[in-house]
């Protein structure tokens, strides 16, 4: 494996990656990054702030594959689904949903089980509303899956080195992530994005 990492099958993080998003396209280019490196299957976990970029990601994700519809969050239902594009996408949001995060952690396991096996991605923002306070949490934590953290940059410091490639130059105004894999078939996902990592993603 490049990068020196080894993708064994196991429960921990098994490689991360964190990047600065410089702007709305940087996101989006993680989001088409991230749907080149898919082969066949992988499920994301998409965590951040109000208006940290989650939807922007799956947009930007939904145009690699080819998806011709317009992406946007599901509103009055837990999850969206598009067929159009090279492999199906499931896009669901939690944010609207009861607080009872064991109600709705069993609501979204019995949602993944209808497709959890096929080829397909499956992306869903504000998981860890839910999958880390629910107490059937081990039900998403046994699955292969990628997590994806968007963040504002807490702190604008003033820049000395407004060189362009320094992460300080980026963070003014724009978001971080941090990727990190759980499991073989994300750890994967995650060497593949290095290798094509280009333009306006920078590593951190
Ligand atoms: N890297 C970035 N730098 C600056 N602005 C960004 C970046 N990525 C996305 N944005 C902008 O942030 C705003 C919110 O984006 P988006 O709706 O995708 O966030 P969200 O996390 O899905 O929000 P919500 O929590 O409401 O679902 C949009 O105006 C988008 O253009
Ligand atoms: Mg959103």
């Amino acid at each position: 494996m490049s990068n020196g990492e080894s993708c064994e099958p196991r429960a921990d993080a098994t490689a991360s990656l964190a990047l600065v998003l410089r702007d709305h396209s940087a996101t989006q280019s993680l989001g088409r990054a991230l749907a080149e490196a898919v082969t066949t299957h992988a499920i994301i976990a998409l965590n951040g702030p109000m208006g940290a970029g989650k939807t922007t990601l799956v947009q930007g994700l939904a145009l690699a594959l080819g998806i011709r519809e317009t992406v946007n969050s599901p509103t009055f239902t837990m999850m969206n689904e598009y067929h159009s594009g090279r492999l199906p996408l499931y896009h669901l949001d939690l944010y609207r949903l009861s607080e009872d995060a064991d109600t709705v952690s069993d609501l979204l396991a019995t949602e993944l089980d209808q497709f959890i096996d096929q080829k397909m991605i499956a992306i869903i923002e504000w998981a860890d509303l839910f999958t880390v306070k629910a107490s059937n949490r081990s039900y998403f934590y046994q699955l292969d899956h990628l997590v994806v953290n968007l963040d504002y940059v807490e702190e604008v410091k003033p820049s000395e080195d407004k060189e362009k490639n320094s992460p300080s130059f980026y963070m003014e105004n724009g978001r971080k992530a941090k990727l990190s894999a759980f499991g073989a078939e994300s750890c994967t996902l995650i060497s593949g994005l290095k290798r094509t990592l280009k333009g306006n993603l920078k590593i951190l």
